[in-house]
């Protein structure tokens, strides 16, 4: 084993898989794989009945082949300039003979929904110098794993159609660290079309994550369609081509269980709400009131009223439209709760107060109606973390707060006895840096806030991202409240030309934080020298599957070790 690990160190191609496995041996001999290569399942061919273990199972064999012989990639970058790295595929060759998935364990009922913790999501990955792999999982999520990371092993040839590792013999046994593995997507201040999400729920399965949370609906956009409230959509969108339908939701649903990653929808309230008013004018308090920045974090001004009855019977409405289309295939929802703007309730006529002991009742009140649909529907509520920690709300002891204003939140949280995510503005914000979004008047002083910064950068490079430990200063009591964390991509300036290139690969340095742990075995932070080659690598892997991920580094980095380490 000793043996195998010093090789590992030293290859020109080191073990690239991404997240990094708990533990893993692999050696330096070659094996090839072909396309004609048989995938077994429980002793049989694939699955063919209609469960979802099947559907789990079958889908990720596919997937496999579909990545090795069709997504794979060329390792140029990863030798020495001009040199002769690739393997000569001779008579003698070794191939992989069989791949043998073992389930040894039920998936739970709600593989398709499970909660955090009900779906074991561990593996090992057995892989002979004589070409018999064998991975074994108590669930298919878990099966699905190995078998993404068995094709991180492969390589694309320029000349033989098969592929082939150089890692041979390997083995890896694998389980994550934190339960949520997320990544937020903002689909209302810009559009996503349906494409794109369908590849970011893809890049994200290749990372292991497992929740993607689709912050669908905002102050500047409803694209949301609700089938008994159209013109919810038809007005609030910002065009009729920019709505999600009804079929077009449960479609990611379904794509997104089918690799494990759970579409959580957020629609964020009672702030974050101008664009229902288009469509519903009397429920939306200071809609469009300027100036924004007084009645609103952001523009347009707009915010649910505090103590209307209208309010309720709209939420009533809404949510039983939702919630019974979502269920089958989640059970978490978001009901949002950021930046509640108390000058806001000023101009709500069934208000007319800023005062935080007028509003926090109204608050109180208003979420306790969504939290008592919700709980009646069965779903498991998320909130931001301005309703435990600044208007003191009273909720469902398994209400998931999401932190975000700063990293000191979590403990906060865990320490009222809440279930925390992490994903602070100051480490996994992917929007920040890029620059003000705001036009600026140039008055007297032509340069009045130049160089127009935004409220969160400098940019979040992966290795800033890298760097954070989400148990950080968290007692070891309360480490198990911390369920896991998100990256966030919110969209004033991201929308499908640039969103891959935004999300990756800096999300992957989340993806490993939160399924390898901050920390290695020494309890040090990861070293980003020993993370840069496997993240070169999987950058590739990413854009072989056809994500437009920035690069990491110049290929003279890649090509030589440790030439770029300062
Ligand atoms: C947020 O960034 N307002 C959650």
């Amino acid at each position: 084993m000793w043996k195998y690990l010093v090789c590992s160190i030293f290859a020109t191609t080191a073990l690239a898989i991404w997240p990094l496995p708990v533990s893993y041996t692999n050696g330096s001999e070659t094996l090839w794989i072909d396309r004609n290569v048989r995938i077994s399942y429980n002793g049989g061919d694939e699955s063919s009945d209609n469960t979802w273990t099947s559907k789990i199972v079958n889908n990720s064999i596919q997937r496999t082949y579909d990545t090795l012989f069709n997504k794979n990639f060329v390792p140029w970058k990863f030798h020495q300039r001009n040199s002769d790295f690739e393997p000569q595929l001779t008579s003698d060759a070794t191939y992989i003979t069989s791949i043998v998935l073992q389930q040894n364990g039920s998936d739970p009922d709600n593989v398709m929904k499970p909660d955090v913790g009900d779906v074991d999501e561990s593996y090992t990955l057995s892989m002979s110098s004589s070409g018999e792999v064998v991975i074994t999982a108590l669930s298919s999520i878990g099966l699905s794993y190995g078998l993404t990371t068995f094709t991180q092993l492969f390589f694309k040839h320029t000349r033989a159609a098969c592929a082939y590792t150089t890692l041979a013999p390997v083995e890896i046994s694998d389980k994550p660290m934190f339960g949520w593995r997320g990544m937020n997507v903002d689909t209302a201040r810009t559009f996503k079309p349906m494409a794109d999400l369908y590849a970011t729920i893809d890049a994200m399965a290749y990372n292991k994550m497992n929740r993607f949370h689709w912050h669908i609906t905002d102050s500047q956009a409803w694209p949301l369609v609700i089938p008994s409230m159209p013109e919810l959509a038809d007005q609030g969108a910002y065009a009729s081509f920019q709505q999600y339908s009804a079929a077009d939701v449960q479609a990611l649903q379904e794509y997104g269980a089918l690799v494990g990653v759970e579409v959580v929808m957020e629609i964020d309230q009672p702030g974050h709400t101008a664009a229902i008013g288009y469509a519903y004018p009397d429920l939306i308090a200071a809609f469009n009131y300027q100036p924004w920045g007084y009645f609103a974090a952001e523009t347009p001004a707009g915010t649910f009223k505090l103590n209307s009855t209208e309010v309720p019977a709209f939420l009533e409405k809404m949510f039983n439209d939702l919630l019974p289309r979502l269920a089958p295939l989640t059970s978490y929802f978001h009901l949002g709760g950021d930046e509640v703007n108390a000058n806001a309730s000023t101009q709500d006529e069934t208000v007319r107060s800023n005062k935080t002991e007028v509003l926090q009742p109204l608050i109180q009140k208003f979420m306790d109606r969504n939290q008592h649909q919700l709980a009646a529907a069965d779903f498991t509520p998320l909130v931001w973390e301005e309703m435990l920690l600044d208007w003191n709300l009273t909720l469902p002891l398994n209400t998931i707060v999401q932190t975000w204003i700063s990293e000191q939140s979590v403990l906060k949280v865990v320490q009222q006895g809440y279930r925390a995510l992490v994903g602070a503005s100051s480490t996994w914000y992917l929007d920040c840096g890029h620059g003000d979004w705001v036009d600026h008047y140039q008055g007297a002083d032509a340069r009045q806030a130049y160089p127009y910064t935004d409220w969160c950068g400098p940019v979040h490079n992966w290795r800033q991202m890298y760097a954070y430990d989400p148990l950080e200063g968290i007692p070891d009591h309360l480490a198990h409240l911390v369920i896991g964390g998100e990256t966030h991509i919110w969209s004033e300036q991201t929308d499908a030309m640039n969103m891959d290139t935004m999300l990756w690969p800096r999300t992957c340095a989340a993806s490993e934080v939160l399924w390898s742990g901050a920390k290695d075995e020494q309890g040090r932070n990861r070293s980003q020298v020993l993370a840069s080659p496997r993240l070169n690598e999987m950058r590739e892997r990413l854009v072989a599957r056809g994500i437009r991920a920035e690069p990491v580094q110049m290929p003279l980095c890649t090509m030589n070790g440790t030439q770029c380490v300062v």
